[in-house]
């Protein structure tokens, strides 16, 4: 029932107003369910808000409001308090009711994540690509068809760098795909280059640059054949343990050619022109600075060949948006790309969208893979995953060692993903270890935790649960859960509208409150049988919508913790 679609209409009767009725939602249950606050009528009514308040109320109950069961003036507040065992009832039958997934028309691409090849898969992707994958769960929640790609670069200068660095430091070590020694390579040659001081090793390194760039060179072309292969194969690894896939890959090289192609074109129809040999835009009259397309020395730059990418997204896969989750780091470079295409008079420029993120710092600074003191995921993540070992075994230490593994990796992720998506996307973080491997606070393991309980219920039980059951005489905290079990539908279209997985962060985190305030009041497997029974499915609602949040944020669940 649409208690609030009610509530408006007899409130509109009353009132003889045509504008729109605003409803609040008070958040502790004493105070109703909805509240209609009075303030704004003092002016019509020449009246204070709390006589007005009393005068409506009273007209209110003359007639009957469906499906409320109380009309309270309280101060300058109407509060509204609905029948709670039709609430309840429907929530819950709704939550056990297997509906059909439903299949909207919309089509939206994610690109997301975008780690480059010969370098470190950084704490910052890990966010980029933990908001990515959660978006692309939240939207096709809703029926909409994701398309979540990746753009890796696979060539450029940073790939120049590393090939320099390999031939000419470390042509004996075995080329593996080992996360740290592809990333110590290009560490290394950052070094090397920063004690550079005639500048000849960097001529070295924009020669392999140009030749690269030609793949005339045949043996070059076969160590960065090699070399990005190994590289992907790393991240693979990496991006199947943060539970995501991609549906389609786009690389630097494949746009590299007409990435030159469009620079020159732009210079004819003098939308960019050449300036001491390089092909540049200028944007100052728009604020936006000066973009260069190409180097002087004809070699292109990222910014060209993302404007061949932005219009490949719509030729080829006529999606409806395309959204680029990238560090805000990168928004000039967005706005230039974006009023270079409008420029241009590119058809699709409104249905881009350059949705970007914070920085995250750990305790001891910003975390950066071109600098030589970066953090490596694997480093990380096998930090968090001994600090996890160690937690488990304090509350069980009787573990096996393969169940041991297996919990401490999910929990890991958890922690790892819940703390970074927990925050508004547009925040910087600083990610703490042990903050966010507390089993107590607002953490991924503390749901993972909430969810192993409830799951723990069920088991014990050992009856088949009745999800049909008909909830009667309800406790208060029983209440507050189930109506809390209620939002989540309404959660997950404001993390839609809003790209936002935090709101589904902090609403699994206020929902595992309920859940165990609710378990904390009441028996359960103790409580005489018509209750237990009632206990049990309001338990087993409880796993079933946490595990659904979770699941939106990308984190998976355990049975036992
Ligand atoms: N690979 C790039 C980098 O590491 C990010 C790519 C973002 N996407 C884009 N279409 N420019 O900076």
């Amino acid at each position: 029932m649409d208690y609030e679609k009610n509530i408006k209409e007899a409130l509109s009767k009353v009132l003889g107003k045509k504008e729109e009725i605003l409803l609040e939602k008070p958040k502790n249950l004493e105070f109703g369910d909805y509240a209609f606050p009075c303030f704004s009528l003092a002016g019509t009514y020449k009246k204070n808000p709390s006589q007005i308040a009393l005068e409506i109320s009273e007209k209110l109950n003359k007639t009957k409001i469906k499906g409320v069961s109380k009309i309270n003036p309280a101060g300058p507040y109407i509060n509204f308090i609905v029948n709670k065992e039709n609430l309840t009832n429907e929530i819950i039958s709704e939550i056990f009711s297997k509906k059909i997934k439903k299949s909207g028309k919309e089509k939206i691409m994610v690109e997301f994540s975008q780690a480059n090849t010969h370098k470190a898969f950084h704490v910052g992707h890990i966010r980029g690509t933990s908001i990515g994958e959660s978006l692309a769960r939240i939207m096709e929640n809703r029926g909409t068809r994701v398309i979540r790609a990746n753009y890796q670069g696979d060539t450029g200068m940073h790939v120049a760098k590393w090939l320099w660095c390999y031939l000419k430091y470390h042509k004996k070590e075995k080329l593996s795909n080992d996360e740290s020694w592809i990333a110590n390579i290009y560490v290394d040659a950052v070094k090397k280059l920063a004690g550079d001081e005639t500048g000849e090793l960097q001529k070295e390194v924009n020669e392999i640059n140009l030749k690269l760039e030609s793949k005339k060179d045949k043996k070059l072309n076969e160590l960065w054949k090699k070399t990005r292969l190994i590289s992907l194969q790393a991240l693979e690894k990496i991006y199947k343990e943060l539970n995501t896939k991609f549906n389609v890959y786009f690389f630097e090289n494949q746009v590299e050619k007409e990435g030159k192609d469009i620079a020159k074109m732009l210079v004819t129809k003098n939308i960019a022109k050449i300036d001491d040999k390089a092909t540049i835009i200028d944007l100052k009259e728009q604020g936006l600075g000066v973009w260069i397309l190409l180097r002087g020395d004809g070699s292109v730059l990222y910014s060209a060949k993302d404007l061949v990418l932005a219009m490949k997204k719509f030729e080829k896969y006529k999606v409806d948006k395309s959204i680029y989750v990238v560090a805000d780091e990168q928004k000039l470079h967005f706005q230039q790309l974006f009023k270079t295409l409008e420029l241009m008079k590119f058809k699709d420029i409104k249905k881009c969208k350059h949705l970007e993120f914070g920085l995250v710092r750990l305790p001891e600074g910003k975390m950066s893979s071109r600098t030589g003191d970066n953090i490596l995921y694997s480093n990380f993540k096998n930090e968090i995953v001994d600090y996890a070992k160690s937690e488990i075994k304090k509350r069980d230490s009787k573990i096996s060692e393969k169940e041991l593994e297996k919990r401490a990796k999910v929990i890991t992720i958890a922690a790892i993903k819940y703390s970074m998506l927990k925050q508004d996307p547009q925040k910087v973080i600083v990610f703490d270890k042990e903050e966010s491997l507390n089993f107590e606070g607002n953490t991924g393991p503390y749901l993972l935790y909430s969810y192993a309980r409830a799951s723990s219920i069920i088991k014990k039980a050992k009856i088949k649960i009745n999800l049909k059951i008909k909830l009667e005489k309800l406790e208060d905290k029983e209440i507050n859960l189930i109506k809390k079990l209620g939002e989540f539908k309404e959660v997950t279209e404001q993390a839609y509208k809003n790209l936002d997985p935090s709101t589904i962060a902090n609403y699994s985190f206020e929902l595992s409150q309920s859940f165990n305030e609710f378990y904390h009041f009441y028996p359960v497997l103790t409580a005489e049988d018509k209750i237990k029974q009632q206990r049990l499915a309001i338990v087993e609602a409880f796993r079933t919508v946490l595990k659904q949040s979770l699941g939106l944020l990308g984190i998976d669940v355990l049975e036992e913790m």
